[in-house]
């Protein structure tokens, strides 16, 4: 395996590395009797909620879901507890912010150029390989616009720590959905080689593409309708700039800063927020004979949305690859942060939406002044 040296010196150096800047201790005490505790639930008395509500939520009993490389199960994920840190921290500074939403939208511009068409005829095709990151072009076609920055960001970081573009960006996306409060836990793999390839254009979908269209590109990427409506609720922690600059900044729902299914009610039914942008490709998405029900499905529906988009988002970070030929370091994920238990009369309380940032994903996040 052409990373496996390197793999191994980068844990060497990540583990010889004094604390990094955004790791600090956990200012929070566990009380399981605080009123703004989002967790506690699970019953375990330690104040957390450990529970394993998607069926993939560590229990770690340590308070905050996020698991330690001192517990590394399987060996080869060793380097990636790092790789984790710096993404998550160094990058993310722990939020759902403009780097985590557009690391996200980066996943699937990476990997939905892969095409089973080009494949069938032996033609060049894109993948999950990190080529946005690699390929110094890609990210110039007008399709990648708004791209730059998190491609800029990323691109030093596969030769700093010794890990392929693919895992690198790859990582990045699904701890982009983690970085949003309300974002589950999609499967990691890792062990992706060099891209192959520069990626083909013409695959992506364009907002003016008709339904038909757009199933068509999905279906060609291997997703089934089911799949296609889950993935683009991904829009729910989006922003966009470019297709209405006059709009620059709006958002695809009217709680831009966790991922929930607003984006889902808001773009069927409308929304009086005029903070929020609706793609027609989504409008069109949601009222389509052919897609409706799909799209009606998440609806006030978090849980079949999770799960759907779980399986959904791991299938697209290992498009063109054998997933038996990689390896699931799922276990250096942290915990999901559940709405559920921040949620008052419908709504997301923002006092205990911080509270809990502040206690999940406190090693990551940078000191306010
Ligand atoms: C029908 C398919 C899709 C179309 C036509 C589409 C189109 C777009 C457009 C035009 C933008 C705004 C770009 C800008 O002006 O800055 C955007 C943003 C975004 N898209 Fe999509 N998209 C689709 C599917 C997806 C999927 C499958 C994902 C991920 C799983 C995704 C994730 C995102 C994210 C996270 C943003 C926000 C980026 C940011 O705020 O920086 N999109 N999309
Ligand atoms: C969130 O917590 C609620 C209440 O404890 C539980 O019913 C639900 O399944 C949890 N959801 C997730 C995604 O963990
Ligand atoms: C993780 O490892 C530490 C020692 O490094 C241990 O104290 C702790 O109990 C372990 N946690 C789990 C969940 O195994
Ligand atoms: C809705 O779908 C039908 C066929 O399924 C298609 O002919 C039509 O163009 C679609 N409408 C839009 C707005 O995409
Ligand atoms: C959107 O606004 C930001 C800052 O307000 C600016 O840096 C950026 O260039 C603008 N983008 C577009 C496409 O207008
Ligand atoms: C995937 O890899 C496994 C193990 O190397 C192999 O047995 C299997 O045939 C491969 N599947 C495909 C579709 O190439
Ligand atoms: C990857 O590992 C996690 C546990 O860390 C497990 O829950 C998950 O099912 C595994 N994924 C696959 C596709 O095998
Ligand atoms: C929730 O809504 C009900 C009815 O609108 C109201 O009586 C109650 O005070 C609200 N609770 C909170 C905590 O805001």
């Amino acid at each position: 395996m052409r990373f496996s040296a390197s793999l191994l010196l980068a844990s060497l150096v990540l583990s010889a590395l004094a604390k990094p800047y955004w790791r600090r201790q956990e200012t929070d005490p566990t009380d399981p009797t605080d009123p703004t505790d989002p967790g506690g639930a699970d019953g375990d008395g330690d104040g957390d909620d450990d529970t394993d509500a998607d069926g993939n939520v560590p229990n770690l009993g340590d308070g905050n879901g996020i698991p330690d490389v001192s517990n590394a199960t399987n060996p080869q994920c060793v380097p990636f507890y790092g790789v984790r840190d710096a993404i998550l921290g160094g990058i993310f500074q722990g939020r759902c912010g403009d780097s985590a939403r557009a690391a996200v939208r980066l996943a699937f511009h990476d990997a939905g150029t892969f095409s089973l068409a080009l494949q069938a005829l032996g033609d060049p095709t894109g993948a999950a390989d990190g080529s946005m990151i690699w390929d110094p072009t890609e990210v110039t076609r007008t399709e990648n616009n708004g791209l730059q920055t998190i491609v800029g960001i990323l691109a030093p970081l596969p030769a700093q720590l010794g890990v392929s573009p693919g895992d690198i960006l790859h990582l990045a996306g699904v701890l982009g959905v983690l970085a949003c409060p309300g974002g589950p836990r999609v499967d990691a793999f890792v062990g992706r080689g060099l891209p192959l390839n520069t990626a083909p254009t013409g695959r992506l979908p364009n907002p003016d593409d008709p339904v038909p269209l757009l199933l068509a590109k999905f279906a060609d990427m291997s997703f089934s309708v089911r799949s296609m409506v889950a993935l683009i609720g991904a829009h729910t922690s989006g922003k966009q700039r470019f297709v209405d600059p006059a709009r620059n900044g709006s958002s695809f729902d009217s709680t831009v800063d966790v991922w929930d299914v607003d984006f889902y009610g808001e773009t069927a039914h409308g929304t009086s927020d005029p903070n929020v942008f609706m793609l027609d490709s989504d409008v069109n998405i949601a009222g389509n004979a052919s897609t409706k029900a799909e799209f009606h499905r998440y609806i006030h529906n978090q849980p079949d949305w999770d799960e759907d988009y779980r399986a959904a988002h791991f299938q697209m970070s290992t498009l063109g690859y054998n997933v038996t030929t990689l390896i699931n370091c799922t276990e250096i994920m942290p915990a999901s942060i559940n709405l559920t238990t921040l949620t008052i009369n419908g709504t997301v309380d923002p006092t205990l939406l911080e509270a809990a940032t502040q206690k999940y994903r406190a090693p990551w996040l940078v000191p306010s002044s």
